[in-house]
């Protein structure tokens, strides 16, 4: 089992080049088997979710050609199997883009309950509700769902809760449906906008993407297309607070400032310099930052899926700090690890009271998902000497070269698969 072996203490100085964004990716490679001819797409991030996507897509008889780390051409016009098992596929919550995927384009999908990470119960009615409301059948068998139709009609669909998802995936089924579909209280993330450019460059006519209200005007056929995926906000997010945590330097490359607004915010709120530029951001942070409240709220309120990375910011800041976690009711998982660090947290039910102290303490924690795994190792490149961090399988399911970009950055971590790996690693950094 892998790990990753922190010494702590040297502020993250420097440039690091941002990937595109995981969760825009899983939803676009799911939607380019929608046309029979062949899509390329580019800035794809090189994490365990997408591989394992991939790998689904192909078994599923479609064509995928991996061009080089970051550019994948697909074509899905051998798709002969509308039914996903692939064991592995359980455990990305992104499978289930396959079944608005293939839905909209045969009618017809199998795909296995998803798993994900574990950070609440995460259901999927809305899905069901949005493919049922386009003419669908819906059933849950022997832990697949299948949904199969006679032919998808537009329809009027209001969301009972604002799921990224669900409006992701309701708007590929219904951009192969007969006439007009009405998606409202939709979400907006820059995926779901992503998605959207995406499924319109491939002849799709989609519209409102990014506002409440999203309309979707059915067509016959979808075509190739070339297209490069946004950057990653989250990535980009999470390097923001390691350098805010590490009292470093750091200037995010190759992200839209815009997405990252509320992560900006914040950082500004506690005391850090933040400068914009038109295709990068400098976090610089000094001296001891202040606390805050923070509650995470979908786009463009503050991303749950920065939480941790927040949480362990604030861990570090003077005074009293609150989070309130609105999306996901089991994401304080990490704090528990934390305090095993020195940080002083009290939780109570969906808030956490986070009373900062002066400094983190080195420790072995665990990765309990992935955005929480990558605060830990924020935690880690804080903290006072050697920290450990188990199982980061999770970690690697979502940043590309984790180790290596903060190595770039000055930060002195390593991954580490043996006790002789850890000693080496102990031995160097004295
Ligand atoms: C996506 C992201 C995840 C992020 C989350 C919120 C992917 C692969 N994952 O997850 O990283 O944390 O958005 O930004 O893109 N809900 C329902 N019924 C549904 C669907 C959702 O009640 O059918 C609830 C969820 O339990 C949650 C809220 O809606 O409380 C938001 O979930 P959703 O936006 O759907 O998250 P995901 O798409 O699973």
């Amino acid at each position: 089992m892998e790990q990753y072996i922190i010494k702590g203490g040297t502020p993250l100085v420097g440039e690091v080049q941002i990937g595109g964004a995981k969760n825009a990716a899983l939803a676009i490679l799911a939607a380019a088997i929608m046309t029979d001819e062949t899509v390329t797409i580019d800035n794809l991030p090189d994490v365990n979710d997408i591989n394992v996507l991939l790998e689904a897509i192909s078994g599923i008889g479609a064509m995928v050609q991996r061009i080089d780390r970051h550019t994948v051409r697909i074509n899905g016009s051998g798709i002969g199997d509308f039914s996903i098992e692939y064991d592995y596929i359980k455990k990305i919550r992104a499978s289930y883009y396959l079944l608005g995927a293939l839905l909209g384009k045969y009618n017809k999908a199998e795909v296995a309950l998803p798993g994900g990470c574990n950070i609440g119960s995460r259901p999927i009615d809305q899905h069901l509700k949005g493919f049922k409301a386009l003419g669908a059948d819906v059933v849950i068998e022997h832990g697949k769902i299948i949904a199969e139709a006679e032919q998808l009609r537009g329809t009027h669909l209001y969301f009972d809760v604002v799921s990224v998802g669900a409006t992701i995936n309701v708007m590929m089924a219904a951009a192969m449906a007969d006439g007009l579909t009405i998606m409202e209280n939709v979400a907006k993330e820059p995926h779901v906008v992503d998605v959207a450019n995406f499924l319109n460059s491939m002849g799709a006519n989609i519209k409102g993407a990014g506002t409440d209200i999203i309309k979707i005007r059915g067509v016959k056929k979808l075509h190739k297309a070339e297209y490069s995926i946004i950057p990653d906000q989250i990535e980009a997010g999470t390097f923001m607070f390691a350098a805010a945590a590490t009292k470093g330097d750091v200037t995010v490359m190759n992200v839209i400032p815009k997405h990252l607004e509320a992560t900006t915010a914040k950082l500004v709120e506690i005391g850090c310099e933040v400068e914009e530029f038109d295709d990068a951001v400098r976090v610089v942070s000094k001296g001891r930052l202040n606390h805050t409240q923070v509650k995470t709220l979908p786009y463009p309120g503050f991303p749950t899926d920065m939480q941790p990375q927040i949480g362990v910011t604030l861990a570090l800041c003077n005074g009293t700090s609150t989070i309130t976690e609105s999306i996901f009711e089991n994401r304080f998982k990490y704090l528990d690890e934390l305090a095993r660090m020195g940080a002083n947290i009290k939780i109570e039910g969906n808030s956490a009271t986070i009373e900062g102290v002066e400094g983190f303490s080195g420790a072995r924690v665990s990765a309990p998902d992935l955005r929480a795994g990558a605060a830990l190792v924020i935690a880690g490149l804080a903290a006072d000497g050697i920290t450990i961090v188990d199982d980061i399988v999770y970690i690697q399911r979502g940043y590309e070269r984790f180790e290596e970009k903060i190595r770039s950055l000055g930060g002195m971590i390593e991954k580490v698969a043996s006790e002789k790996d850890i000693q080496k690693f102990q031995f160097k950094v004295g």
